[in-house]
């Protein structure tokens, strides 16, 4: 029976202040040591009964080439949970985005995070927390990271958890980009990279390197120490994919930035801050520049209902 209710929920986006990349793998992965830190920008979600599995998109941002069919994350929890759960019948799904899209802070996975933690609730609550980890691994690496929220340690494609200690908030600017780029485009240009660097390297990377200096960091909740820590393998690859990434890093530091990573993947740059304030004085000075940005704080929880 189809029935009016609505159910919410919200996920947050998310930074890496380390990514340490292995080896390719045989299965198109790579292994990984990355710190993640969900920050305090969120996608919300809503979910009703419906005969057949459908989604609407609307956000803060340019909504447009989010691919609105099958292949969408969003559509393929909601098909996950229903599965998992025997569920007859289908969900419409609307979603409210607020991360960049294409953009290395998991937009999309938060999207999924969301819809499975709503669907289930849907559908009458009756997954596991553990449950929902495992189909949002299948969905995708970053997704179970978008369920639990935090700060954690992530190895495997990125996907094992486990909690990292960490003290205090952090604050960061955003510096969303106008253009995208894909995931798997950017670890292909990183070990197209190792490959042609593989004669004069004396040693081919196999073992994604843990940052020990940024773990310490986030446990003693010291900004300068983290600024002089972060490491993203992926970062030379998105700038050369995208050149002019590398006048918004330098910028950011300029102007007053502790230290900029690219995200993820790129192109989005975060901007590590002394405090709030710095923070809220560097959002200025990128508008002075007429560049947007966006000040967010971290970590915050996971996907979780609201209302
Ligand atoms: O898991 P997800 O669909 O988000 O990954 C997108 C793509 O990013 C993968 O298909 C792969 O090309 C690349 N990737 C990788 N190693 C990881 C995570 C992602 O090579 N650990």
């Amino acid at each position: 029976m189809v029935t009016d209710r609505v159910v919410r929920a919200k996920a947050p986006g998310k930074i890496n202040v380390f990514l340490g990349v292995g080896a390719l793998r045989s299965d198109g992965y790579h292994d990984l040591a990355t710190g993640f830190l969900a920050v305090s920008l969120f996608e919300t979600v809503e979910v009703r009964a419906a005969d057949t599995f459908s989604l609407e998109v609307s956000g803060s941002l340019d909504v447009s080439t989010v691919p609105l069919g099958e292949t969408n994350l969003a559509i393929r929890a909601a098909r996950a949970v229903a599965e998992a759960l025997g569920a007859s019948g289908g969900a419409h799904i609307r979603i409210d985005k607020n991360v960049p899209i294409a953009g290395g802070m998991g937009g999309g996975s938060a999207d999924a995070a969301a819809t499975l933690v709503a669907c289930n609730e849907l559908w009458g609550g009756g997954l596991s927390r553990d449950r929902l980890l495992e189909l949002g691994a299948e969905l995708g690496a970053d997704v179970p990271f978008a369920l639990t929220g935090g700060v954690a340690l992530g190895t495997d494609r990125g996907d094992k958890l486990s909690p990292a200690l960490h003290r205090g908030s952090m604050h960061w600017v955003l510096v969303p980009s106008d253009g995208e780029l894909s995931t798997p485009v950017v670890f292909h240009e990183l070990d197209k990279h190792r490959w042609k660097q593989q004669g004069e390297l004396e040693r081919v990377v196999t073992q994604p390197i843990v940052s020990v200096g940024a773990l310490q960091a986030l446990r003693h909740g010291d900004a300068r120490m983290l600024a002089e820590t972060m490491h993203n393998d992926l970062q030379a690859a998105a700038l050369r994919l995208m050149p002019r990434l590398v006048g918004t890093l330098e910028l950011g530091e300029r102007m007053g930035a502790l230290a900029g990573i690219v995200s993820g993947s790129g192109p989005t740059c975060a901007f590590l801050c002394e405090d709030e304030s710095s923070a809220r004085q560097l959002v200025e000075d990128f508008a002075d520049q007429s560049i947007a940005s966006v000040q967010v704080t971290s970590p915050v929880a996971g996907a979780r209902l609201i209302d």
